[in-house]
């Protein structure tokens, strides 16, 4: 960021509280989903909108809590804007009950909630300073001028803008007038703040950044942030949760962590990062979650053949709707690229279990790692990606190599297909 805006460290505003919250962090971790006697701040109930023809929320029914902060996640045009709009008051459902608080808020008008939104296309006020710009909304709320002048000083401190406060708008860069419109959506301290693509209009270095900023912000004032984004790397970074959406509706909520290791549908786990997908059918459902092909363990799991794989595929486990289908289920087998092994491929070698042998076809260096595409004999494409760690050390894999790629049971995914 600027050199102005990296002057204030968090560290340096409120020593005492930032430490100690951070130290009741260690001890306890943030989930309060996983506590079944916490009470959800914000409850969505079966909503539906619609627009003409068009279901752009198709009953989804989500619980947020206190302090999170939640991402939806989705590819555009999913309904992320409109379930956002109804939360702030702007759109109303045509079924369905939010709740925050513990208070229905279908008859409460936007500006009585104790909500802010901040668009995508968030407008600064161009002929005002970013002083008055934050202070603006709460002129028009009559907050007094001692505690309003506070209270700006206190924004321009959060969202590091002192040095800026008497710029226009078209005197400021793209992410100093993103965190300028931040601090006047949070200025009037909604208890739930929400982020409709906050970040879209900065370049990839300055989105990465201010994302933790948004973090570190969120945690500091210890609000509630629901942010919208089809980046998928964005809700990862920045939520406790997220819910991924497709066509309406939500195909499933977790961490960042749980999404991305155990996608429940072949849409989430192609959604979040890369991944590769084979075609199976189940042969074998075994004893769940216990350590595979160790040796002198006996061997547990679930058993997929796919035409993709020379030998069969071990998987320690397999989501329990998936296993409900039954042996015999096409389902598809989800691998991330860098769970793979990849190595010269031996052809007098055995074919061996959880593995797939191809050709190099591309390799792209990315400086820090290398993604390999590899061509399988049934034409499927997968990628794996190395480390540039051990330069020295690695065999050289090159264009045109037969190589073998392999993985742990531990590492394969099993989804509906
Ligand atoms: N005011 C509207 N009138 C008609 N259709 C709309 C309106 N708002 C949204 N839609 C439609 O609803 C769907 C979801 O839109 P939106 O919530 O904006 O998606 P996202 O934010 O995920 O890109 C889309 O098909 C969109 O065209
Ligand atoms: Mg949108």
């Amino acid at each position: 960021m600027e050199a102005e805006a990296t002057s204030a460290k968090p560290d340096e505003i409120k020593p005492d509280e930032t430490r100690q919250a951070a130290q009741a962090a260690l001890k306890t971790p943030f989930a309060p989903w996983r506590d079944p006697a916490a009470v959800p701040y914000l409850r969505i109930r079966n909503v539906v909108k619609r627009f003409g023809a068009v279901t752009a929320v198709d009953n989804i029914s989500l619980d947020i809590h206190a302090r999170e902060f939640f991402a939806l996640l989705g590819p555009s045009g999913c309904g992320k804007t409109t379930l956002l709009r109804m939360l702030a008051g702007f759109d109303t459902p045509d079924a369905g009950s939010i709740e925050l608080d513990g208070v229905d808020i279908a008859d409460i008008p936007p500006y009585e909630r104790p909500v802010n939104m901040m668009f995508q296309s968030y407008a600064l006020f161009p002929h005002m300073t970013v002083e008055k710009n934050i202070s603006f909304g709460l002129e028009q709320e009559r907050m007094p001028k001692p505690e309003r002048q506070a209270r700006v000083e206190e924004m321009l401190a959060l969202a590091k803008l002192e040095q800026l406060a008497k710029r226009r708008p078209d005197q400021l860069s793209g992410g100093q007038r993103q965190r300028v419109a931040l601090a006047r959506a949070l200025a009037k301290r909604p208890k739930l703040m929400l982020l409709d693509e906050p970040l879209g209009a900065l370049d990839k270095k300055l989105r990465e950044e201010t994302q933790f900023e948004l973090v570190n912000i969120q945690e500091r004032l210890g609000l509630t942030f629901v942010i919208v984004t089809h980046d998928q790397e964005e809700a990862m970074t920045v939520s406790s949760r997220l819910a991924v959406m497709d066509h309406g509706q939500i195909a499933q909520v977790g961490t960042p962590q749980e999404v991305y290791e155990a996608p429940q549908t072949r849409f989430v786990a192609d959604f979040i990062g890369d991944v590769n997908l084979l075609e199976g059918a189940i042969a074998e459902i075994g004893a769940q979650g216990v350590e595979t092909g160790v040796e002198g363990g006996g061997l547990g799991g679930v058993v997929v053949t796919s035409p993709d794989a020379p030998a069969q595929i071990r998987a320690s486990r397999i989501p329990d709707h998936v296993a409900a289908q039954g042996v015999g289920a096409a389902i598809e087998v989800a691998l991330r690229p860098e769970k793979l092994l990849i190595e010269k491929h031996d052809p007098d070698a055995a074919a061996m279990e959880n593995s797939a042998v191809g050709v190099v076809e591309d390799i792209a260096y990315l400086g820090d790692m290398s993604i390999y595409r590899v061509r399988l004999p049934s034409g499927r494409v997968m990628k794996a990606s190395r480390t540039n760690r051990q330069r020295t050390l690695a065999q050289t894999i090159t264009w045109e190599d037969e190589v073998r790629l392999s993985w742990d049971a531990g590492a394969v995914v099993i989804v509906a297909g």
